[in-house]
């Protein structure tokens, strides 16, 4: 089969589209034929050796994956041959930890295609038990953009921002994969949101994802604009999948006793945190790591009601796996971008 594998961590240049063996189903895992699989900020990170130590080479990336069962080994956990199916986008690799709920606080929970081969590829190998029905009844490229960002929405913005009807939520980078969905999740919850922006020419997307207000971030001061939307008091609850650089801001942003949920580096790793700020705010920090199979589920269950809606802005075949990575380093997505990987 076709993969885009990488020999090396580095550039986009690295990814090389070259045949690789067909993969055999392991033991309760299926073998899924990839009809979609998108790319997330995360790839780009891993392609650059982030989680190297979790990486061995040469390896295939690609955690958001939508395909057809194409062969089966053990009882197929409700499965079948012909199925199609969307593939966990994390899951605990190591079978002892297979039954560990929530999955994500597993400790041998990854990213799809971190350790194992994951979806640049024709095909992949999957743990049956981590596989959902396709229900959505959207096309496989549509479906691809949503697995990631669809359980970190459900689990940042639901389970960790206790987001409630009529509440004001910050979302940064709302144009942005995970921001676009993150911003669908707050609405389905009833809250107002505002989002930022880093270009004009992404406002109508955050807009469309339902944003109440859209902040160009190199025009405006995003907290001064925050706080004038809400009177002076400050939001209930700031999403943050940016990181170092905005961190103060983030939390001067909120009222006292605000959730600031942060899942996201594209602005660094580091920052500094101010304790009195802290203290003296009742202000809560919480790290969020992708979620778990029910939060995937109940969130796939609002696409299929037509609450939730994919955000694909284009898709590249899986031998453009490269310009792609350059597409999305460059920031000029809108949205997510999916590898086809049969002609
Ligand atoms: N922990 C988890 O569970 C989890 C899950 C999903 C994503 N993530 C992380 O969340 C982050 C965003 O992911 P994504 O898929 O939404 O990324 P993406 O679609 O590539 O969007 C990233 C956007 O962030 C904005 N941005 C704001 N400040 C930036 C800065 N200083 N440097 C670079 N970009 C900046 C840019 O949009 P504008 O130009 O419009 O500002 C950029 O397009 C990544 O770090 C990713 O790894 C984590």
């Amino acid at each position: 089969m076709k993969a885009a594998i990488i020999h090396e961590f580095g550039p986009p240049e690295v990814l090389k589209h070259e045949d690789v063996a067909d993969p055999t189903p392991k033991p309760n895992h299926a073998v899924i034929k990839v009809l979609a699989c998108g790319i997330n900020r995360y790839d780009l990170f891993l392609r650059m050796g982030g989680v190297k130590a979790q990486t061995s080479l040469p390896h295939v990336m690609g955690a958001d994956v939508v395909g057809e069962i194409i062969q089966i080994d053990g009882d197929g956990s409700g499965h079948k041959v012909g199925d199609r199916v969307i593939v966990a986008p994390g899951f605990p690799i190591d079978p002892a930890d297979w039954n560990h709920k929530p999955e994500n606080f597993a400790p041998s929970y990854t990213v799809t295609g971190t350790t194992l081969w994951g979806g640049y590829a024709q095909c992949m190998s999957v743990p049956t038990r981590f596989l959902l029905a396709d229900k959505t009844n959207l096309p496989a490229d549509e479906c691809a953009t949503l697995p990631l960002v669809l359980v970190t929405a459900m689990h940042s913005v639901k389970t960790l921002g206790e987001v409630k009807p009529g509440q004001h939520v910050l979302i940064q980078a709302g144009a942005s994969g995970s921001g676009s969905m993150c911003i669908q999740v707050a609405k389905t919850l009833g809250a107002k949101v505002a989002t930022t922006v880093g270009d004009d020419s992404k406002i109508e997307v955050a807009a469309q994802c339902g944003a109440d207000l859209v902040i160009n971030r190199h025009k405006e001061n995003f907290r001064e604009k925050v706080l004038e939307w809400t009177d002076g008091k400050g939001v209930d609850m700031v999403i943050d999948n940016v990181g170092g650089g905005i961190l103060k801001d983030n939390l001067t942003s909120m009222r006292r006793g605000g959730i600031l949920v942060n899942f996201g580096l594209v602005g660094g790793v580091k920052d500094e945190i101010n304790f009195a700020l802290m203290i003296f705010n009742q202000y809560q920090f919480r790290g969020s790591m992708m979620g778990s199979m029910d939060e995937l589920r109940e969130g796939l269950e609002l696409v299929r009601a037509g609450k939730i809606k994919p955000v694909l802005d284009r898709t590249f075949p899986l031998s453009e796996a490269a310009q792609a990575h350059q597409y999305i380093e460059e920031r000029k997505v809108k949205g997510n971008v999916v590898l086809q990987p049969w002609p």
